[in-house]
């Protein structure tokens, strides 16, 4: 089964790409370089002829969506919508990977029958990409926070807050916002058994709902440094977008398209990630 990862050189990507068999593309795809953007996206999907596609590849900061609307609009709806038009036309089957950022934080848990309502540009971008490649009969996972040390190049959120804590730097950390937080590694083996599955619509991926303080705490205690650790709230940061409270999510699919997985715990996988 030919499957190609877009997005391949980005976070999630970079776990995808340890799954044995993987194609990876994107701007700078290890394996197929295209940009989702160009005019020539159908001519270079032709030529690499895959069989499913992971879309993966977005403009995934929701600073960046904030600040370049028409790019986030470009990036993560239109050239999902046409990948998603091009993988419908040629029998292709797509899983497109969205996030609980549809969600307005208000009325946690959500299931996949939950109604979006997404606070922020990024949330508002993807939710337009979910509904064009829904359109087109493909399967939208959305994935939550994800957690974890980046493999390639760039730092992820728990790489920043390991290298402060391990310089003697002080975190306060929201004890009022909560994620149904995954690691890269739970969500990228989740997506390559969807991909190979034949579900489509919509799936949640996430795992048991997290504050951002109690991550923080759990990692303190590995790194022996808890008393750099501290509460902060939502409203002592005043953002230019609303902040979600609560994006945790839960799924009534899980037992139909990935029958005995579960999100391992976040507080499990931190030894191993410091080790
Ligand atoms: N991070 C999270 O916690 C989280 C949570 C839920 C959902 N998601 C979703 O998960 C996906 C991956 O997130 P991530 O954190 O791994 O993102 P990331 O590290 O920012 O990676 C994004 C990837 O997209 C590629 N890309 C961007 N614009 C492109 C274009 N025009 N043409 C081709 N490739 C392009 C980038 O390639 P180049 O570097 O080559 O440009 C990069 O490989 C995104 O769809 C995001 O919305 C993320």
């Amino acid at each position: 089964m030919k499957v190609l990862v877009t997005g391949a050189s980005g976070k999630l990507g970079s776990y995808l790409m340890r799954h044995d068999g993987l194609l990876g593309g994107g701007r700078s795809g290890p394996d197929h370089q295209f940009d989702l953007c160009d005019s020539e996206l159908e001519r270079r999907l032709g030529e690499i002829g895959p069989e499913v596609v992971i879309h993966t590849a977005a403009l995934s900061a929701v600073a960046d969506c904030l600040h370049e609307p028409e790019k986030a609009d470009l990036v993560n709806h239109q050239a999902s919508a046409r990948l998603g038009r091009w993988c419908a036309d040629k029998g292709v089957r797509l899983v497109y990977v969205s996030t609980d950022m549809v969600f307005d934080g208000e009325t946690a848990p959500y299931d996949e029958e939950a109604v979006p309502a997404p606070v922020s540009e990024y949330g508002r971008s993807k939710l337009r990409g979910e509904r064009a490649v829904l359109e087109q009969g493909h399967l939208v996972a959305r994935v939550a926070l994800m957690v974890g040390p980046a493999l390639g190049v760039g730092q992820s959120y728990y790489d920043q807050l390991v290298a402060n804590l391990r310089a003697g730097r002080p975190a306060s950390l929201f004890q009022d916002e909560w994620r149904g937080m995954i690691s890269y590694e739970d969500a990228a083996e989740a997506l390559v058994r969807l991909a190979l599955g034949s579900g489509t619509g919509i799936v949640h991926l996430a795992g048991p709902r997290l504050s951002r303080l109690e991550m923080g705490r759990q990692l303190s205690l590995h790194l022996a440094v808890p008393e750099l650790v501290s509460a902060g709230q939502r409203s002592d940061y005043p953002s230019p977008e609303p902040r979600p409270r609560d994006l945790t999510m839960v799924s009534r699919r899980w037992e139909e398209l990935l029958p005995g997985w579960r999100a391992r715990k976040i507080e499990e996988q931190i030894p191993g990630w410091l080790s």
